[in-house]
């Protein structure tokens, strides 16, 4: 358990003492925040740039907080402007809360501009790194950001069903002053410390999924045996490569490239393409599962992930040869080794520099 909770640390790039594995998938670790920093009539601003966004304001509101959105069309990356506006207006607001890699539409946002403008106005920062954790840099003491959840089945390459939080000094001082019980008993910080807490010993509070954690420690030990900077760099590199080729094969990016993922692809699917018989052929052809758009995309994008251990060269070969077979006209496959090659060129990076990749 000590040793889990020291690798989280390096992860999650924090010295925060209260860093742990909830036991839950990541909407456990969305749920645990918030409702340990909020009480019936807090005022909470909640970015909303897609679906998990929208789910973080269900949960404000289920906590009896007055919840402010700032909502966006799905694929923008948060508007920091609007978000200030927001909290000037809202001068009570005690929280704001984020997603820093949406994935139901692969755009990203500027996690640190957010922190510090939370900061800023008084209110303790949420942010949400399901996505983030592991592919892209996640940054919590430098950023200042006051709790943190992930999740361990995307870029951490880990079986699902468990959640990453940390919480620093400010986001502690605030539940240890509450005046109302936390509504959730599961979920209530100060009871689940008892049992992954330091100093006082180990108290049974719920039975821990132990399997999981075991499949966590070696998860997180492969990411530090490769390093942080390595992974984030071979994610980079895939997703690049990976939409270098779909573009040969004329397949564009929906999310404006300075704000799209490496490691979730959100990609434009053309008004004549049945996106669904595409995506079944990949499936029982090639044994290759990509997801199709979510709520106000639904039908108009695919949804690609290149996570953990999915971003290597292999996969984006397999997904450039599937895809391209699945567009072309029968026997034709020159878009296909096209799209291939453009994607080799970008993935000899990995050979070049010192990131590492299996083939
Ligand atoms: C950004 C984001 N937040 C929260 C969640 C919820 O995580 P889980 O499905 O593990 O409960 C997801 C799941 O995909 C996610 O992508």
């Amino acid at each position: 358990m000590d040793e889990i909770k020291a690798m989280l640390r390096l992860v999650f790039r924090t010295s925060n003492e209260l860093t742990i594995p909830l036991s839950g998938p990541g909407s456990v670790g969305m749920e645990t925040c918030l409702v340990n920093l909020l009480e019936p009539g807090d005022t909470a601003v909640v970015c909303v740039n897609g679906a998990f966004g929208a789910r973080m304001v269900e949960i404000c509101r289920r906590c009896g907080a007055n919840t402010i959105v700032v909502a966006h069309s799905w694929g923008q990356t948060i508007d920091i402007d609007r978000v200030e506006r927001a909290l000037r207006e809202n001068a009570s607001a005690c929280l704001l809360a984020f997603v820093h890699a949406e994935t139901s539409t692969g755009a990203r946002s500027d996690a640190q501009a957010l922190c510090h403008l939370a900061a800023k106005h008084g209110a303790l920062s949420v942010m949400d790194a399901v996505t983030s954790l592991g592919g892209i840099p996640v940054d919590v003491d430098f950023w200042a950001a006051d709790a943190v959840y992930s999740g361990t089945q995307k870029c951490l390459s880990c079986p699902p069903g468990i959640s990453p939080i940390t919480l620093n000094k400010r986001a502690i001082e605030r539940i240890q002053k509450r005046t109302t019980k936390v509504q959730s008993w599961f979920m209530d910080l100060g009871l689940v410390m008892s049992y992954w807490g330091d100093q006082a010993g180990r108290t049974y509070h719920h039975t821990a999924p132990v399997n999981a954690l075991y499949g966590l420690h070696e998860a997180l030990l492969l990411v530090l045996e490769e390093g942080l900077e390595s992974r984030h760099a071979r994610h980079a590199i895939m997703g690049e490569a990976l939409c270098r080729g779909l573009a040969v094969l004329g397949l564009q990016r929906y999310v404006e490239a300075q704000f799209a993922l490496p490691q979730l692809i959100t990609v434009t699917v053309p008004r004549d393409l049945d996106e669904a018989q595409i995506r079944q052929a990949l499936l029982r052809r090639y044994h290759i599962e990509i997801g199709g758009g979510l709520g106000e995309l639904s039908g108009r994008v695919w949804r690609i992930g290149l996570m953990g251990e999915t971003a290597q060269p292999s996969s984006v070969r397999a997904l450039l040869g599937a895809l391209g077979q699945s567009l072309e006209e029968p026997g034709g496959d020159k878009n296909t080794q096209r799209a291939i090659a453009a994607a080799e060129e970008v993935m000899g990076q990995i050979q070049k520099g010192s990131v590492t990749a299996n083939s």
